[in-house]
């Protein structure tokens, strides 16, 4: 088997410079919770693919479930000729995702196509052609998404000009803004209202928990306050749950722990075990807006992502996986709190579930530090743990465990993470 050094020299001469990754390693193969790359090293993954594979790489029941469906049939495209794990997973959805209203989804191939195509469906469905997004959203790298994406670079940069009737409202963040919910969200209704109109606002769109943004977790009662006046004023509110949903946070959705109803609600990432699948769900009057034909793709809903789907649902089922985020968060927490108290750059813990980061700022200020957190996360590379950075200012370390981590190795990983504090 090649090295990774020889990898990279062929990567270097045959992949786009512009596709990054953040370790030099490559995989050979991946369990629940550790990546061994083709130079036998062995990772522990506090990464998951981005929030991806939260049942773990190769589980088994998702394993046998695409075997299975890859011998009965890959392809048909459900446009054309439709089949029943299609079915299933939209009504999974309708079940899953909160409020009790009648339901119907849709089904697509990665996240950024399920936001763009539930602006399709609010726009559709309102008349109106206004979106309003956040400070600090991810949203996604097509051309629409680029848009609703709040940070430049490395997303936008030099790639406009960018869709219309997209505007940016300030986002709750309390270690930032120290405002209360209810106040973030006069603050934010109040820019929608005077420079946008709520008459002209097709929908709000929003991450409960952002993602790349910085695990922001808006104040207590920003959400519900946005919600209401969104239901006000006739507007769809869509929660961007793709990072966020499945388990991620401690409950299936990120929308439960402030007990809000989404209008529409689009999903990708956890929900397939690793297999591209993305769905936008929501109430039946506004998905069954769009016309017939209006909705769909090659590849969207394909069988082997949607019996993946099936499985990892199972998965999360059987396993009590939102019960698992929790027990990551009550031992993540008060660890990162601990190395806190010895390392003033850490500015806030926070997070929910197992979608959980640290912000670093300058001691004692905050001042972002993006290069303390670059340095910081190279060091746990070095030895051996898979760390990720995001954030606006790139200075927040984000921690995003598959769901079935052995507590053993989520130990040992923060371990690794408190000697790079010490030593970076
Ligand atoms: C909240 C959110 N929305 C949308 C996307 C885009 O998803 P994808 O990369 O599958 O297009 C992401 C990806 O990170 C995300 O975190």
């Amino acid at each position: 088997m090649a090295s990774s050094e020889e990898l990279h020299k062929r990567r270097t001469a045959a992949v786009a410079r512009g596709v990054g990754s953040t370790i030099g390693s490559y995989v050979e193969h991946a369990s629940g919770g550790t990546l061994t790359d083709v130079d036998g090293r062995e990772w522990i993954d506090f990464a998951a693919g981005i929030a991806v594979t939260s049942v773990g790489n190769s589980a088994p029941k998702v394993v046998e479930a695409v075997r299975r469906q890859v011998e009965l049939f890959t392809h048909t495209c459900f446009m054309v000729a439709p089949y029943e794990v299609y079915v299933e997973v939209c009504e999974q959805l309708n079940a899953l995702t909160p409020g009790t209203f009648e339901k119907r989804s849709a089904l697509f191939n990665s996240g950024a196509e399920a936001v763009e195509n539930a602006v399709k469906i609010a726009r559709k469905a309102t008349g109106r052609q206004a979106v309003v997004v956040f400070d600090h959203a991810y949203h996604g790298r097509t051309n629409l998404t680029m848009a609703l994406t709040a940070k430049n670079m490395p997303y936008k940069d030099g790639f406009g000009p960018f869709a219309g009737e997209i505007y940016r409202a300030p986002m709750s963040y309390p270690f930032r803004d120290g405002l209360s919910g209810p106040d973030a969200a006069r603050r934010a209704i109040d820019v929608i209202e005077k420079q946008v109109g709520a008459g002209n606002v097709a929908a709000l769109l929003i991450e409960p928990v952002q993602g790349e943004g910085g695990f922001v977790v808006p104040a207590p009662g920003f959400l519900p306050a946005l919600s209401a006046w969104a239901k006000d004023n006739g507007v769809v509110f869509i929660a961007d749950e793709i990072q966020s949903g499945f388990c991620r946070t401690g409950d299936w959705f990120a929308s439960t722990h402030e007990g809000i109803e989404p209008d529409l609600v689009t999903t990708a990432k956890g929900i397939a075990g690793g297999l591209p699948l993305a769905g936008v769900t929501g109430r039946a009057e506004l998905m069954d807006a769009v016309h017939v034909g209006g909705l769909g793709g090659t590849y969207g809903g394909n069988p082997v992502a949607c019996a993946a789907g099936l499985a990892a649902i199972e998965t999360m089922r059987e396993l009590d996986l939102a019960a698992a985020a929790k027990r990551i968060e009550a031992i993540m927490v008060p660890a990162l709190s601990d190395l806190a108290g010895r390392h003033p750059e850490i500015g806030e813990v926070r997070g929910r579930g197992a979608m959980i980061a640290v912000e670093i700022v300058k001691p004692g200020t905050i001042e972002p530090d993006a290069a303390r957190a670059a340095a910081v996360s190279a060091a746990c590379h070095t030895a051996g743990l898979l760390t990720l950075t995001c954030g606006t200012y790139g200075n927040i370390l984000r921690f995003l465990p598959p769901l079935v981590m052995p507590e053993d190795t989520l130990r040992q990983g923060l371990d690794i993470l408190a000697k790079a504090f010490a030593t970076a």
